[in-house]
């Protein structure tokens, strides 16, 4: 078979690790070609891209990012767009596309198998883990890593100085990478977008922690989360090109506003694209690879419109319509066990 792969939307580690399996598994095991996109659909549409090879990717396993660069654009974007991206794929002779991404690409990936410009299968990906149809989505592992080693750091600190921190993890509309962290970390507390936090409450928490004689908290926010309407004021997001809401500032504005209300000194860390960069973990590193196993799997299975997923341990295929219908947020039975450890 000769297939493409892209990878689209933001980064997160275990991109490498994924374009390697696939190459790996299509030309070793089924003598096939692999042809990769350049910055995702921008690729496609710009018929930009280089033949990938076994060799060429020697030592791609544990490095970050994507050698074949990503884009948040999609063939829908402009009004030639798809023409262009029909094109190229039946000029590079395409058979089948594997792309790798997050909500937003493998919606895309659904709109263009649905739309009968190629044959696709979708691999889960994003630090935030909420794509639906999959237990997991590579690079959160790695990304709750990050962040849990932050939390660590950051007890120590706080407790010198007897402040309290307040770290803003990634998570734009759900709080995967807030809980898991806060919970391996031992926050104090920790807000989700899932669930709008009232200040007052939250101070009031911090407050009773106080009098208890423990003087240093760490509280940990997702970037998406929000104030129960009416209780702060919070600044409103700015909108990118591709019309995605660029978060970031909820810590600032809860350190000030416990610091305000409560009198306790207060400190932000806001971890970003940290969370995003460097080497996957182990956990990623074999997620990673039995996705891209899996995906060439599919496309010989010719199981397209599909997207590969964990569940229960094990790989299998949920239709990418079915995938990308909503978010998945967190378990109440997560947060419920996360709320235990509550200040
Ligand atoms: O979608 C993954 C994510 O990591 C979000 O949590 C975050 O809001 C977003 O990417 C930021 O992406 P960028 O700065 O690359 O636009």
């Amino acid at each position: 078979m000769r297939l493409g792969v892209l990878t689209g939307g933001g980064d997160c580690p275990g991109l490498n690790a994924v374009i390697r399996a696939v190459v790996r598994k299509e030309i070793r095991d089924f003598g096939g070609t692999v042809f990769g996109f350049y910055n995702g659909w921008s690729g496609v549409v710009a018929n930009e891209g280089e033949e990938l090879d076994v060799l060429g990717l020697r030592g791609t396993l544990p490095r970050g990012g994507t050698v074949l660069g990503t884009s948040r654009d999609t063939p829908y974007r402009t009004e030639d767009g798809l023409e262009l991206a029909k094109q190229t794929i039946k000029d590079r002779g395409i058979d089948a596309l594997i792309v790798i991404g997050g909500e937003g690409t493998l919606s895309c990936a659904n709109r263009i198998q649905e739309d009968g410009v190629v044959n696709v299968v979708g691999v889960p990906k994003t630090i935030d883990n909420d794509v639906g149809g999959t237990e997991r989505t590579f690079g959160f592992d790695t990304a709750v890593a990050i962040a849990t080693d932050a939390i660590d750091r950051l007890h120590t600190t706080a407790e010198s100085h007897n402040r309290v921190m307040v770290v803003e993890v990634m998570g734009r509309n759900v709080g995967h990478i807030a809980v898991w962290a806060g919970m391996a970390g031992g926050a104090t507390l920790t807000l989700i977008p899932e669930e709008p936090f009232d200040i007052k409450r939250v101070c009031e928490a911090l407050s009773r922690r106080h009098n208890a004689g423990k003087f240093a908290s760490i509280v940990v926010v997702a970037e998406g989360a929000q104030p129960l309407p009416g209780t702060m004021d919070i600044a409103e997001p700015t909108i990118d090109e591709f019309g995605h809401r660029r978060l970031g500032g909820i810590a600032d504005a809860v350190a000030q506003e416990v610091e305000r209300r409560t009198g306790f000194e207060s400190r932000v860390t806001v971890l970003g694209h940290v969370q995003r960069g460097g080497t996957p973990t182990p956990f990623d590193r074999v997620l990673c690879t039995r996705f891209g196993v899996g995906a060439v799997e599919a496309a010989h299975e010719r199981n397209f419109g599909t997207m590969v997923a964990m569940n229960n341990g094990m790989i299998n295929t949920v239709p990418l319509a079915e995938a990308t219908a909503e978010l998945k947020t967190v378990h109440p039975q997560i947060w419920s066990a996360a709320k235990t450890f509550f200040a």
